[in-house]
């Protein structure tokens, strides 16, 4: 699944593009998502201004923009149609997901444009009033047209999204559905509406194109729907639509479990499909919810807990995962590692999708499987220096395309700060990505030569270039952390830091360092790193204290779907949060805190064994200069370029500069 691409709201050729790979990597069913059948809130607005509105702040969701496809207007039907010739050329079928706006997506005007199945939904941040029969008629009618588009445009069928707090979602719920008539209160009258959608849409597709729903299995509110609820309406749906998926998480609310990070176990959807799959007898139940092994996958159609399994990240990670399943080389399928950095991360801010492991999405016009890497004529002998994700995949592109390459790393392992990155708890299978290129590059029988480390001496550079006599120097050699509690937020450094009990983020997984048991962390970044560091110390014994001068920590990860599973890790490791807080000053052992908007007010905190910063990185870069004006090709790559990037754009980096040597 993949929001639209295009700015003007409907399928581009990016995406076409897009879903062409699935189909070529051998998916059998190909689905778009988000196609609105009705000018829904700002988000099928190509108005620019739309997006200011200050009823956005602080609304993740509001801020989102998704770019969703005008399902409703006739010109979708040229895109469709470019969307299933693309998809066909490969012998894939596609459906595009149909929805009416709940009350939760996104709304610019303060008081809705739309009215609701219920009164009064009071959402973020507005009041909704209840839709009167001629307008539920008018929906309805809307569907039935959205799905006549997408037939004209040749696609395969259609999905009525009636899960994440979409129109069919509120009719459906027992929390938010409150009307006193025939379409509230049972579930037979919450039901009535999708079923006049469904009847409707068979109507205007003529019973051409199949027709799945997406249900939510459980609102996580009280007195919403369980998995057992969601069983019942199945059961009424049962052989009227031709396939049914769950999944949950009402937006904006729930939106950390529409698309989960890697803390969540795969299949997490299951305890909700298996009750719904024993109500069907005609109707086809697909599974969806992180399903990345593909043997996982088999063994649920094999023992009947599904008929099919959807695959979202795992196959924006890897398209051709399904034909490497078929061929048995499990090891070459690009592990999607959970981030939600590039694919959700990006959509959320109204960007194409792309992905932190994968950065061939959306440019597969360009860097395609129709495209693939091309082999070079006159191959060169290229020397990487630094062997973390961004020399790593440099070296595995640039091999794959006939160079010869060689990568020089100082210390015994490979993987750089990804590593650390993976000792984070509950953030391990970020590794998988490491591994992954590693055991690519043996296939492309790369060399690193571990343990050497190269300076910026000009008999050592001269040593490396006579030894390795290299076309090419790429310089891949990461970053350091800031040490001096430097930031942007007072663009200063905390007096005291020059102190033995002060330390950074790579410094706390370094076992020969003693922390103490009292530790705090000022945290600028408001990502991974103190929370995660937080709870790693938490683990291990110590009172942990996590200040900031932002409003909270974490904050970028609120909108990568975390805080509903990274918080409660942080607060049952008791870890202390200080937001709105900065240092003043690192003494001996006592350490002098003030409020970032108040200086004034002062607090001494006592018997603290240290400090960790995470402050920024700087790019490790001296090696470009020293290797400047000596050898034929020079290049600067990943968080050398960029201090305190992340795995995306040096894996993205990498990617590049392999295709283009
Ligand atoms: C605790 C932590 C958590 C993080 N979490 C995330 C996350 O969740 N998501 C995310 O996207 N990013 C995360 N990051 C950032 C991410 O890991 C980095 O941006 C990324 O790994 C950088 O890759 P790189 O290859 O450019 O550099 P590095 O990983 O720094 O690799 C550089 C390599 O060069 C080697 N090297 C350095 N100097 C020399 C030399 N002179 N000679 C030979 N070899 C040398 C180093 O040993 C290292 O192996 C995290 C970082 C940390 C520290
Ligand atoms: C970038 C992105 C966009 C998504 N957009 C939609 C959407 O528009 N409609 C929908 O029903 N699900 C959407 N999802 C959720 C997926 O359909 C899927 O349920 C979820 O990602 C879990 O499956 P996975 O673990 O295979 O990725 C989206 C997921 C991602 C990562
Ligand atoms: S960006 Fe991260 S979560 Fe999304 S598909 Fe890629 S690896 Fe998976």
């Amino acid at each position: 699944m993949f929001a639209s691409d295009d700015r003007n709201n409907l399928p581009g050729e990016t995406l076409a593009y897009y879903c062409a790979e699935r189909a070529r990597g051998g998916a059998a069913l190909v689905e778009v998502s988000l196609a609105m059948v009705t000018p829904g809130g700002g988000n099928t607005s190509t108005d620019v201004d739309s997006q200011f509105d200050p009823l956005c702040v602080g609304h993740p969701m509001a801020l989102s923009g998704r770019w969703p496809i005008r399902g409703f207007d006739p010109k979708v039907v040229e895109g469709y149609s470019r969307l299933a010739k693309a998809v066909h050329a490969h012998g894939g079928k596609c459906f595009v997901e149909i929805q009416s706006v709940g009350t939760n997506q996104a709304n610019f005007s303060g008081v809705s444009k739309f009215p609701w199945p219920t009164h009064p939904i009071h959402t973020l941040p507005f009041t909704s009033r209840e839709l009167d029969k001629s307008e539920i008629e008018q929906e309805i009618e809307a569907y039935g047209v959205a799905a006549k588009f997408a037939k004209e445009g040749g696609l395969d069928g259609i999905d009525l999204h009636g899960s994440h707090g979409t129109l069919i979602c509120e009719f459906l719920s027992g929390a938010m559905n409150k009307r006193k008539d025939e379409y509230g209160g049972s579930i037979e009258n919450r039901a009535r509406f999708v079923e006049q959608v469904i009847k409707r849409v068979r109507e205007f597709t003529k019973n051409e194109i199949a027709v799945a729903m997406r249900l939510d299995g459980d609102e996580r509110f009280v007195g919403g729907n369980t998995p057992e609820v969601a069983a019942e309406i199945a059961k009424r749906l049962d052989g009227s639509i031709d396939m049914v998926t769950v999944d949950q998480g009402i937006s904006p609310q729930q939106e950390d479990w529409q698309a989960t990070p890697m803390y969540v176990e795969s299949g997490y959807n299951l305890r909700l499909s298996s009750p719904v799959k024993s109500a069907l007898t005609k109707t086809k139940m697909g599974v969806v919810g992180k399903y990345l092994d593909p043997v996982y996958a088999e063994s649920l159609l094999s023992s009947g807990l599904a008929d099919m399994v959807a695959m979202t990240r795992a196959l924006i990670a890897d398209p051709e995962l399904p034909n490497k399943a078929m061929d048995g080389r499990l090891e070459d399928i690009r592990p999607c590692i959970g981030v939600l950095q590039d694919c959700w991360g990006r959509m959320i801010r109204g960007l194409p999708i792309s992905c932190t492991v994968n950065p061939v999405v959306s440019r597969e016009k360009d860097w395609g499987m129709s495209v693939d890497y091309k082999p070079v004529e006159k191959p060169k002998k290229i020397l990487v220096i630094g062997a973390g994700v961004a020399g790593l995949e440099l070296a595995r592109v640039a091999s794959s395309r006939g160079h010869r390459v060689v990568v020089y790393e100082k210390s015994k392992e490979p993987g750089g700060q990804a590593l650390l990155a993976a000792r984070l708890p509950g953030r391990e299978n970020i590794r998988a990505i490491v591994n992954w290129l590693l055991v690519q590059i043996k296939k492309l029988h790369v060399e690193v030569k571990y343990g050497l480390e190269v300076t910026s001496e000009e008999d050592v550079v001269s040593y490396v270039l006579q030894e390795e006599k290299p076309d090419v120097v790429v310089i891949a050699t990461g970053s350091y952390p800031i040490r001096t509690g430097f930031q942007p937020y007072t663009f200063n450094e905390v007096s005291g830091w020059n102190q033995k009990n002060v330390f950074t983020d790579f410094d706390a997984f370094d076992s020969s360092l003693d922390l103490g048991k009292k530790v705090i962390i000022g945290d600028t970044l408001s990502f991974i790193e103190a929370p995660g560091i937080a709870e790693y110390l938490a683990k291990k014994g110590k009172e942990v204290h996590i200040v900031t001068p932002l409003d909270n920590i974490g904050l970028e990860l609120n909108l990568l779907n975390h805080w509903d599973h990274l918080l409660p890790r942080v607060f049952a490791a008791d870890v202390q949060i200080h937001p709105f807080t900065w240092i003043k000053n690192i003494g001996d052992r006592a350490v002098t805190l003030y409020n970032f908007y108040y200086h004034e007010k002062e607090t001494l905190m006592e018997d603290v064994d240290s400090v960790i910063f995470t402050t920024g990185k700087l790019q490790n870069d001296s090696l470009y200069s020293a290797f400047k004006g000596k050898v034929p090709e020079l290049y600067l790559i990943g968080d050398a370029k960029i201090g305190g990037a992340r795995i995306g754009n040096a894996i993205y980096d990498g990617q590049k500069i392999g295709r283009e040597i």
